[in-house]
């Protein structure tokens, strides 16, 4: 094994599940994951309070961890504040919420933000993604490595979990996950239904693979607390979701997804 990701999403600070919160931080202790990746809604409703409790857990984790934004992230219950200044707070806790890229042997992370303070629909809680933003990454993750792990991390699915509890809806989402699939990404890690998934993207070559978390809140929406322990080799990604037995985290179930061979 080349590499260990702790996948985790929509945990919710102000109603995340605290035993399981406190027990995944012991998770990430004791198996030193090379990275946590933290797919969005990290509050419950995006107030200061919240923020703080999130941001001194995730800094409190024993390993290097990459957080995206969810639309639980900005200030819930303010249409004001979500139409001027939506990402005020959140950028003041995790910075920036613009695309970014993260390199580490073996591996390079795309962040893209998925959600927005209010959109052209009533729903403005669902995804919307810009064919910039997906240009944006598959760009930068072609700078990777031979070899190297190519994810993008975002909030809401690109394309939908199939029988899941609820939803992405994502504007531009079919058209970014053909591209990015064109594109050679490997893994789209995503939260947002609070279900843990695993499922190839159309297009490509079919080594793309959708992959979401459940929730380390109190939210349960017919699948276990938990998160994604995403182990790499050579050949293989192995995906496993990990849930809350109520004394500690267990497996679930469990994917194995062949890696796209490398060029010859
Ligand atoms: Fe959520
Ligand atoms: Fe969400």
């Amino acid at each position: 094994m080349t590499l260990r990701l702790a996948h985790l999403s929509d945990i919710h600070f102000g109603g995340e599940h605290r035993s399981a919160v406190g027990a995944a931080a012991g998770w990430i202790a004791e198996h030193r994951p090379d990275l946590a990746i933290i797919t969005g809604d990290v509050t419950r409703e995006g107030s200061e309070t919240e923020f703080i409790a999130a941001r001194r857990w995730i800094r409190s984790l024993a390993v290097e961890s990459l957080v995206v934004p969810g639309n639980h992230d900005t200030p819930y219950f303010s249409l004001m504040k979500r139409l001027f200044a939506p990402w005020k707070r959140y950028e003041r806790h995790f910075g920036p919420v613009s695309p970014s890229l993260l390199r580490r042997p073996g591996l390079a992370v795309a962040s893209i933000n998925t959600a927005r303070g209010v959109q052209l629909r009533t729903n403005w809680s669902k995804g919307a993604i810009s064919t910039g933003q997906v240009s944006r990454a598959v760009r930068a993750l072609a700078e990777a490595p031979p070899g190297a792990l190519k994810v993008v991390a975002c909030h809401h699915p690109l394309i939908e979990m199939i029988g899941g509890p609820m939803s992405g809806q994502v504007h531009g989402g079919h058209e970014a996950a053909v591209a990015l699939a064109d594109g050679g990404v490997d893994l789209v890690l995503t939260g947002h239904v609070h279900a843990p998934f695993a499922l190839p993207y159309p297009g490509g070559d079919g080594h793309t693979w959708a992959v979401g978390a459940s929730t380390l809140s109190v939210r349960e929406r017919g699948s276990p607390i938990g998160f994604n322990c995403i182990e790499v080799d050579d050949d293989i990604v192995r995906i496993s979701a990990l849930a809350w037995s109520g004394s500690h985290f267990e497996t679930w179930r469990t994917w194995s997804i062949d890696r796209r061979p490398k060029p010859a």
